[in-house]
């Protein structure tokens, strides 16, 4: 799928990886069909997005601690869809949409201000400069999201890599419609409260990297 007037648009990253278990082969058949959003039918209350949950570990972490809230996760890669969907069975999560493709479609789905949070954790840093334009901070991107986030909603993006780091705070501190309301270094050296930690995260931390999360918020 692309956009409505232009080129389609190419995901460069993994989608497919180990074979799958027949419960996960089970889980894509019959669970994924049933979570698919929809965006002309989008549930009451608030809707958080995470854009590239991978296994989900972060998706249904903070979904079984927000129950009043509906989480959707985007993840091309089937392995981490996988894993999700026997994360949502096992914890019998109803408050979890998630689709096994590229964001950017579902992106122009949404209609304005529909979006309360919007999570990108660890994104693909493609650190090679003629890959920087893969990556999913992009004005492009970000204009989408302006539109789809609701006014004064957080968007939290979390990175390891110190290129990515000044490549996202430099897009967001030019694009008129996100603020950066960081007051002290512990407002981007430490998660926000209420993190939970994704996997990528968690070996970063492991190998002795030193994440930044960074909060901006759709200005109003
Ligand atoms: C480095 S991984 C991090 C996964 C997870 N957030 C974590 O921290 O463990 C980045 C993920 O973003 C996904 N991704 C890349 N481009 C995407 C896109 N256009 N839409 C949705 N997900 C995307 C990739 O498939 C990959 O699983």
């Amino acid at each position: 799928m692309g956009r409505a007037d232009g080129p389609p648009y190419r995901f460069y990253g993994r989608r497919r990886g180990k074979r799958l278990s027949p419960r996960q082969e089970r889980l894509i058949d019959d669970l994924l069909p049933r979570l698919a959003p929809d965006p002309a039918r989008l549930p009451a209350g608030p809707l958080w997005l995470e854009i590239g949950s991978g296994g989900g570990e972060h998706l249904t972490a903070q979904a079984a601690d927000h129950p009043e809230a509906t989480l959707i996760g985007c993840e091309p890669f089937l392995e981490g869809v996988a894993k999700t969907l026997g994360m949502i069975e096992d914890e019998g999560l109803g408050n979890v949409l998630l689709l096994d493709d590229d964001v950017r479609p579902l992106l122009d789905g949404l209609p304005d201000s529909s979006v309360d949070r919007c999570f990108i954790l660890f994104p693909d840093p493609w650190p090679k400069l003629r890959h920087h334009k893969r990556r999913i901070v992009s004005r492009e991107n970000l204009d989408s999201l302006a539109r789809v986030l609701k006014p004064g909603a957080d968007l939290r993006i979390a990175t390891d890599h110190m290129d990515y780091a000044r490549w996202i705070l430099r897009h967001l501190l030019a694009h008129p419609d996100f603020d950066w309301p960081a007051e002290r270094p512990g407002d981007w050296r430490l998660p926000p409260a209420g993190h939970r930690r994704t996997r990528y995260e968690a070996k970063a931390l492991e190998k002795g990297d030193r994440p930044l999360y960074f909060r901006f918020t759709r200005n109003t």
